[in-house]
């Protein structure tokens, strides 16, 4: 088998990736390790910047959320038993879409199939080889038998735990990381959201988060212990817990339900650099992980293959190397400052065990500081709306 790119993972960076490059006439093929609808049952983000929106309109592949995402203009923050709105559109002019991650994947899947690109799932033993020369390929095992695809370039979008990264030794690679002392235990329910816009809760038990798939379909998380597993958070207790460090009014418009789904999410920021070693490429998670505050994951993994598809169709089309060389630059600077950014969100909103009654005294006054001044909600509210790429 021969394709321009071998692109490692199904997730949202490769499936859009594949159809950016697809649209810019260049041929590529798909290699992912689980099936179709493990990848769909991964109930992860839900949150899109215009600009992710705005690529999966450039794909074709927005018609569902336009149809289904919800707009919202602001956020709440509630702290001291009190709600404060960050307008957004006001400060920005700028909205954010609910649509769940799942969603995304879905569209870009029916897209790919569409467009009868190959993609090969629960391909095993993916190898990336020979990216430091000029002929790359990859290697899988499928039903017992081992392929090969020669290509152009590999992109890696497999992910935190993916081969492509572990593939690349020291000094080459260089990481950064700060692990939280605390997770997010985060439940599904078929239950009308409690309030029509999104509410991050600072809270003496722990952060707390409202949000939402669709008018009735709630998501909730709580901050939890990284010791937690979650037969020992039953819903009811879920629910007593989320309850408790709500304001009295969001406790009595919540409407509690049985659980579709429950899971806890461990928060991290990592970073590797650079996001190009040779003929791989780096993009999305497979390269960073923020923590899920500010919602940014998935949208760095947007403008990710935005780069690299707008790199490659340089290489192909006007037979320059300058976008390629300078993707990983390119990238990394808009990431670190949705790394700063998620990882502010993240000391502002919860509970650290390390910090003290000095700590939580410091998180009220910038709570109360990014809610009353102009400058300071306008900083929050551009980053939360995304920045441009
Ligand atoms: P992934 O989605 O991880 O996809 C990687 C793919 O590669 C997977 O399908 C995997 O199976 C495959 N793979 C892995 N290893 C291999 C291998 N060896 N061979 C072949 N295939 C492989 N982000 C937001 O922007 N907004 C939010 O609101 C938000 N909320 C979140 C809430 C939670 C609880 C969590 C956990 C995350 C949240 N995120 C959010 C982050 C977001 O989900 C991720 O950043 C996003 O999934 C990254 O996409 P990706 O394609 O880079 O990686
Ligand atoms: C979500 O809807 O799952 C979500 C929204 C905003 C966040 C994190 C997660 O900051």
């Amino acid at each position: 088998m021969r394709t321009k790119v071998a692109i490692i993972g199904a997730g949202p960076a490769g499936l859009l990736l594949g159809q950016l490059l697809h649209k810019f006439g260049i041929d590529n093929v798909i290699l992912e390790r689980q099936s179709p609808d493990y990848v769909l049952g991964r109930i992860r983000a839900g949150l899109l910047e215009e600009g992710t929106v705005a690529l999966l309109d450039e794909v074709g592949a927005a018609t569902r959320a336009h149809a289904e995402g919800l707009l919202h203009e602001g956020i709440e923050l509630a702290f001291s038993g009190r709600r404060h709105r960050i307008d957004m559109k006001a400060a920005t002019g700028k909205t954010v879409m609910i649509y769940g991650q799942t969603e995304v994947t879905l569209d870009l899947m029916n897209a790919r199939k569409a467009a009868g690109l190959t993609s090969i799932y629960e391909a095993a033993d993916v190898e990336p080889h020979d990216f430091d020369g000029g002929h790359p390929r990859v290697t899988w095992v499928k039903d017992g038998v081992t392929h090969e695809i020669d290509c152009d370039f590999i992109a890696g979008c497999d992910g935190f735990h993916g081969i492509s990264r572990a593939s690349v030794k020291p000094p080459a690679i260089e990481t950064f990381e700060r692990v939280y002392p605390f997770g997010w235990l985060g439940i599904l329910s078929e239950t009308p959201p409690v309030s029509h816009e999104l509410i991050y809760s600072n809270h003496a038990r722990g952060f707390a988060l409202c949000t939402m798939r669709s008018m009735h379909r709630s998501r909730y998380y709580v901050q939890c212990s990284l010791d937690d597993h979650i037969d020992q958070w039953p819903d009811d207790r879920f629910w007593d817990e989320l309850k408790r460090r709500l304001d009295q009014k969001a406790v009595d418009q919540l409407v509690t339900g049985p659980s579709i789904e429950k899971s806890i999410a461990p928060l991290r920021s990592f970073v590797a650099e650079p996001m190009r070693f040779g003929r791989m490429f780096l993009a999305g998670d497979a390269a960073h992980i923020v923590p899920p505050t500010g919602a940014k994951g998935l949208n760095l993994a947007a403008s990710d293959a935005h780069y690299l598809s707008v790199a490659l169709r340089e290489y192909y089309d006007e037979k320059s190397s300058a976008g390629i060389d300078a993707y990983s630059d390119k990238a990394l600077k808009r990431v670190w400052k949705a790394v700063r950014f998620s990882w502010w969100m993240t000391s502002m909103l919860h509970k650290f065990p390390d910090t003290g009654t000095i700590g939580a005294r410091i998180q009220l006054a910038e709570l109360d500081y990014v809610t009353s001044s102009k400058a300071a909600m306008t900083s929050l509210a551009e980053n939360y709306v995304g920045l441009p790429f």
